[in-house]
């Protein structure tokens, strides 16, 4: 028996009840999301690496070890390979007859063509427009490798020119196939009657380095340089639901496919995307947004990681803190230590933990500016009543971030506590390619969010009740039994329609296990008379309602 294929390490399928779940956290989001105004925006899975070595910073754990990339294809570029391999071996384009697609011969140009052979190579001149009688000299292919459909383009090729009925094409000559010198040849192809050339020279456009989007703030931003929305004036507040891939170790709350619920406000400074008001407003929607979703007992962590110069001021800081006690902590902050010392924060193995708890906190290293502007975002929490903590390792495990950044954690999640992270992203857009835009954003793990909510008492992950299983007794009243479950679907309810073919006995069983609240006898009495026999799982009563009255009836 062949093996069973399953769902690659790290990736899961979403099943019922739990997607409904899914589909509700996503209507929930949707809808606060509309309320702030924001709009929705979709962008590509796989995006060009180089977006996020510069957007999310080289020196972070996701571009440097977590990132599913992969060269896109070589491209075989054939004409310009056909123009080069023209140039050199027939310079007197006459003879060519620049026969790339014209034999002068329509019907046998197009059978040519049909079977794949590239060049026609004429000897004489004929003159176009005239049908004259052609030489061909040699049939020729160009393919990025030696394989035996070239060959047969090319037998079969010559074969018609051979079978020339109107005998307008004589002297029939080689058959070539021409094939880059930097490719092997392949030695089980059939080269009989074939001439097999290598030829020298670059014919493969170079490949384009992808990435699966491991995050996608920086997708956005591109979309957002790309489509110029900066030049609208106004301040873009765009929402996205979707998976992102990252290759971490497995674990509870740790994914390499998760789903990310998150929105980004970037604008020109003009339109007030650097106002700390922005923050306020992005993290009060999120309380807002947690509270609706019903998620109890989370802490808003915030801190401040000031300007570009308030990061470089602090990184300077702690590189010299570190010189003394770097050799003590784990390679990687060692490697840290002298790179990006910011990202020695991050550092999750234990041992190095009181290290980085008495080194300097950024707090200290902030500009009048960005103590300002915190002191602003806070005040606005402060009068919206959205409770928070100051945490000030809290610099985010991603390059991009200034000023504001947060998390929102939850304690029923263990060690991957964040249900979300965010921050601010004031340069982002230049570090790109962009122009100046300001901007902060969020994203939540939804994977997270189910796990949270599932772990909370009293969670159903769907709660539209199935109301009724319908069971018709026999099969000649499986259509009836169609049409009246038709009829209470209309009305809303969740109903199950039964098989006619099952004895009464089995249909209690399966309606039963469906989960059903009550079942619905329509037996040939039933049917003729419109009094429906209901009994009621929970309490045994059985019960005869007329039909106009067995919507209600099931939703009492
Ligand atoms: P992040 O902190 O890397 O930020 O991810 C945000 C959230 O995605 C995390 O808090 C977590 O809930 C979830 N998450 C991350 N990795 C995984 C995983 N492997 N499995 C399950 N859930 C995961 C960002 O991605 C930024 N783009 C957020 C942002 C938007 N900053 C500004 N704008």
């Amino acid at each position: 028996m062949s093996q069973t294929l399953k769902a690659v390490r790290g990736t899961r399928d979403l099943l019922p009840p739990e997607t409904a779940l899914w589909n509700r956290i996503e209507a929930t989001a949707r809808a606060v999301f509309a309320r702030y105004n924001f709009g929705e925006i979709r962008t590509p899975i796989f995006e060009d690496t180089g977006l996020f070595a510069r957007g999310v910073g080289e020196e972070t754990d996701i571009v440097s070890k977590e990132m599913y990339t992969w060269s896109d294809g070589e491209r075989f570029e054939k004409h310009k390979m056909i123009d080069e391999w023209l140039k050199r071996n027939k310079p007197d384009g006459a003879h060519v007859q620049a026969n790339r697609s014209s034999v002068e011969h329509p019907v046998i140009e197009a059978q040519l063509r049909a079977v794949g052979v590239d060049l026609v190579v004429m000897r004489g001149v004929a003159i176009p427009g005239q049908q004259l009688p052609g030489y061909v000299d040699e049939l020729v292919c160009f393919g990025p490798v030696v394989s035996n459909d070239l060959v047969l383009a090319l037998k079969k090729g010559g074969e018609l020119v051979r079978n020339d009925r109107n005998r307008e094409l004589r002297a029939f000559g080689n058959l070539r196939l021409i094939v880059p010198a930097s490719v092997p040849l392949t030695p089980w192809v059939d080269r009989s009657e074939v001439i097999v050339e290598q030829f020298d020279g670059e014919f493969f456009a170079s490949s384009q380095s992808l990435t699966l989007r491991p995050e996608n703030t920086a997708g956005v931003v591109r979309a957002y340089i790309e489509h110029k929305l900066g030049e609208t004036g106004q301040l873009q507040k765009l929402f996205y639901i979707g998976p992102q891939f990252r290759r971490e170790r497995p674990q509870k709350g740790r994914y390499r496919q998760f789903w990310q619920i998150g929105a980004e406000v970037i604008g020109p400074p003009s339109a007030g995307s650097e106002s700390p008001l922005r923050d306020a407003e992005v993290l009060e929607m999120l309380a807002t947004l947690l509270d609706e979703l019903g998620i109890a007992g989370w802490t808003l962590e915030l801190n401040s990681v000031g300007s570009a110069a308030d990061r470089a001021r602090y990184n300077d800081v702690l590189r010299a803190a570190l010189v003394e006690v770097a050799p003590k902590m784990c390679v990687d902050c060692q490697r840290r230590a002298v790179t990006n010392p910011l990202r020695v924060l991050d550092c999750k193995v234990p041992e190095d933990q009181p290290i980085i708890a008495a080194l300097p906190v950024i707090a200290d290293s902030l500009d009048e500016d960005s103590k300002a502007h915190f002191a602003a975002v806070t005040a606005a929490l402060d009068a919206a009543g959205v409770p928070y903590v100051r945490n000030h390792r809290l610099v985010r495990g991603l390059d991009y971030y200034t000023r504001t950044t947060f998390e929102f954690t939850h304690g029923g999640l263990g060690a991957q506590n964040a249900l979300l992270g965010g921050g601010r992203y004031d340069g982002l857009s230049e570090a790109i390619g962009g122009p100046k835009a300001p901007g902060i954003g969020f994203a939540m793990g939804e994977d997270r969010l189910v796990l949270t909510l599932l772990g909370q008492p009293n969670e159903k992950p769907d709660p539209l009740p199935l109301v009724a299983y319908l069971a018709p007794i026999g099969e000649g009243l499986n259509s009836a039994n169609i049409a009246l479950a038709s009829e209470l679907r209309k009305s809303g309810l969740r109903v199950e329609a039964g098989e006619g073919s099952f004895r009464l006995k089995k249909s209690f069983e399966v309606a039963e296990k469906s989960g059903a609240q009550k079942i619905v006898i329509l037996g040939e009495d039933e049917l003729a008379s419109g009094i429906l026999t209901v009994k009621d799982f929970a309490t045994g009563v059985q019960s005869k309602v007329p039909r106009g009255e067995l919507a209600d009836f099931l939703t009492k």
